[in-house]
């Protein structure tokens, strides 16, 4: 949700914050902030709270200000309580301003601790829930603690999940990090000049490849010449640091105009990067080394849960639906944050498979942790590595797309789509339900998965016209049956998210039921309807809508003249294998909701209300 960035060392800390700011603003834009310790040992804090223009307007007014220290916290905001403007920006101070800290998650039990410290005499100055904690640890610290026993004992009154930095001017070298459950990493690092702490690795490779993800119920104290981890209790804690893969220069937009249209573009290297060590082309195999489970293991496994949220939601239907058709298992997919709250039967020989980018989205890690308790074999789908999720399955399955900044996941999507495809393949094959011939034949067609997708690209141009009849509308229809439903779910997602367009996802067959009553002139509709087995249903469906005088836009397979005769706009995607339709399918879909936010004047990078990575319910 927010973004967090510290250091400590001997440059300006000033200019560098703000450039580590900038790596984890996707997080959060509504409001941006630092706070740093002077050269007279005070602490000085400098905020904004406008929107998107925050983080800019504060590299303004930082550099006009002549600020300078070697110590400092920052913060970008993704707004939960309290309006977007500069008293609810991060950093928060105590009373005395003797402390300060940056927020990210929520306290659930606020109210109380608010009402607590009004009592003591605190004024409070924000709406926020985060000031609670600058005055309990401002408190403790006033009362003689030091800054990590005070963040300790904060930790101990604060329910709810929680990450946090602060620093204190009477400690000034020294900045402490905590980490309460899943409210997003802290990620520590280190190098001979300083010691950097960030809610998202990628803010630290500038300084280090070399890092430590703090667990939940732990706290770092870092300086310029040290990090140190402690548990709650204050015991200290050993751990190795590990080496990340994650790359800056990927972070980077490139000559693109947003990381969107970069990530779109980056489409058929992701799919590749999602099938490499796993399909061996020559061979015609498919193999997931990081599934370590037997014959006989996955030969006990009765049903398949997959489970995510948004994006990663519609990629998990999507493998619900391929591995039950392929591996004759019984799978289905569930939004995280209904499985986690409704006691699913759930037990040892359910396989639940998590889909998350970041692998750490709250609904999606505690749906995993249910499913750990219950006893079953739990493989996750993500990106990120080294986040939460990969510690609570049992087998992490890297998507490796290459980090992805654009608030509406794209590349990460489609090459979840191709891991799950994969993983549907080896339980197929495991289970005897397809031979090596059938195999060889799926991985004809992954061969040429990659180019169909850079083909796909190639329609970029003639969706422009299209992407601006579609912004005249206020409500639009998106329907798609089989494999392409969880598609038409993702391209309305994808044109609310960035165009903030009504758009309903719907399965074409459920129209009779209701939605039928909404056609007409004022709603067009996005029809995903390539050449397969239910081509003539998706047909019945375009004329039904036509019939009734709404505007259509298919989503076609190449040559297909019959539907190019009673459809408006036909969008022409590459002939290939039904298996692999619903990632050409996909393509055009992100397209136009990208082209459509543009025509719209909408930053499609930076979606409003939203955030890449949510880590509060
Ligand atoms: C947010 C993002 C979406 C993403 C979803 C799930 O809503 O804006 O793009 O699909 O979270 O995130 P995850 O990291 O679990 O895939």
């Amino acid at each position: 949700m927010c973004g967090i960035f510290a250091y400590a060392g001997s440059e300006n800390a000033v200019p560098l914050l703000i450039d580590g700011l900038r790596s984890v603003e996707y997080r959060g834009y509504d409001s941006a902030g630092i706070s740093v310790l002077d050269s007279a040992g005070d602490i000085q804090t400098i905020k904004m709270g406008d929107h998107k223009a925050s983080l800019e307007n504060l590299g303004d007014a930082v550099e006009s200000s002549g600020l300078s220290g070697q110590v400092g916290i920052g913060h970008t905001r993704w707004a939960t309580h309290g309006e977007v403007n500069q008293q609810n920006s991060h950093p928060h101070s105590s009373s005395d301003g003797m402390v300060s800290i940056a927020h990210n998650g929520i306290i659930e039990n606020f109210i109380e601790l608010k009402d607590q410290l009004r009592g003591t005499g605190i004024d409070f100055k924000s709406e926020t829930d985060s000031e609670v904690l600058a005055h309990l640890v401002g408190n403790s610290v006033s009362n003689g603690s030091s800054l990590r026993e005070a963040v300790i004992f904060a930790a101990n009154q604060i329910k709810g999940n929680t990450a946090v930095v602060a620093i204190s001017a009477e400690e000034p070298g020294v900045i402490v990090g905590l980490r309460v459950g899943n409210a997003g990493g802290i990620v520590v690092g280190r190098n001979d000049d300083a010691a950097v702490m960030a809610s998202d690795t990628i803010a630290l490779l500038p300084y280090t490849s070399e890092v430590v993800y703090l667990e939940p119920s732990e706290v770092v104290e870092i300086s310029k010449a040290n990090v140190a981890l402690f548990d709650l209790e204050n015991n200290q804690i050993h751990r190795d640091t590990v080496v990340t893969g994650q790359n800056f220069e990927a972070a980077q937009k490139g000559n693109h105009p947003y990381f969107m249209a970069k990530e779109i573009a980056e489409q058929p290297g992701a799919v590749q990067g999602a099938m490499r060590g796993r399909t061996d082309f020559a061979a015609g195999t498919v193999s997931l080394p990081e599934f370590s489970l037997t014959a006989k293991q996955i030969e006990k496994i009765d049903r398949v849960v997959l489970t995510g949220m948004g994006s990663s939601l519609h990629a998990a239907m999507f493998g619900a639906s391929i591995i039950e058709s392929l591996a004759r298992i019984p799978a289905s997919a569930e939004n995280s944050s209904e499985l986690r709250y409704r006691n699913p039967a759930i037990g040892s020989t359910t396989l639940v498979v998590a889909v998350t980018q970041s692998g750490e989205t709250a609904d999606t890690l505690a749906a995993m942790e249910h499913a750990r308790n219950a006893g079953a074999p739990q493989a996750v789908v993500l990106e990120l590595e080294g986040s939460q999720a990969t510690r609570v399955a049992d087998f992490t399955f890297p998507v490796r797309a290459g980090q992805e900044i654009g608030v509406a996941s794209t590349k990460t999507m489609i090459a979840s789509m191709t891991t799950l495809l994969q993983m549907a393949v080896v339980l197929a094959e495991s289970r005897g339900v397809i031979g090596s011939i059938q195999v060889r034949t799926i991985v004809e067609g992954l061969t040429e998965l990659p180019a169909l997708i850079g083909t796909t690209l190639g329609l970029n141009g003639r969706l422009e016209s299209l992407s601006g009849r579609l912004a005249e509308f206020n409500d639009l229809l998106y329907l798609g049956r089989g494999t392409q439903l969880s598609i038409a779910l993702e391209g309305a997602l994808k044109m609310k998210e960035l165009a903030y367009i009504h758009a309903e996802g719907y399965p074409a067959g459920e129209m009779k039921h209701g939605v039928n009553a909404l056609l007409g002139p004022e709603m067009a509709t996005v029809v995903a309807a390539p050449q397969n087995s239910l081509y003539e249903k998706m047909l019945s469906n375009i004329s039904e809508v036509k019939a009734r005088g709404g505007e259509v836009a298919a989503i076609v397979t190449e040559g297909d003249t019959t539907i190019e005769r009673v459809a408006d706009h036909v969008i022409f995607v590459p002939e290939c294998p039904e298996l692999l339709q619903p990632f050409v399918t996909l393509v055009p879909m992100q397209i136009l909701a990208y082209q459509t936010a543009l025509n719209l004047g909408r930053d499609p990078d930076k979606p409003r209300n939203l955030a890449k990575t949510v880590t509060v319910e």
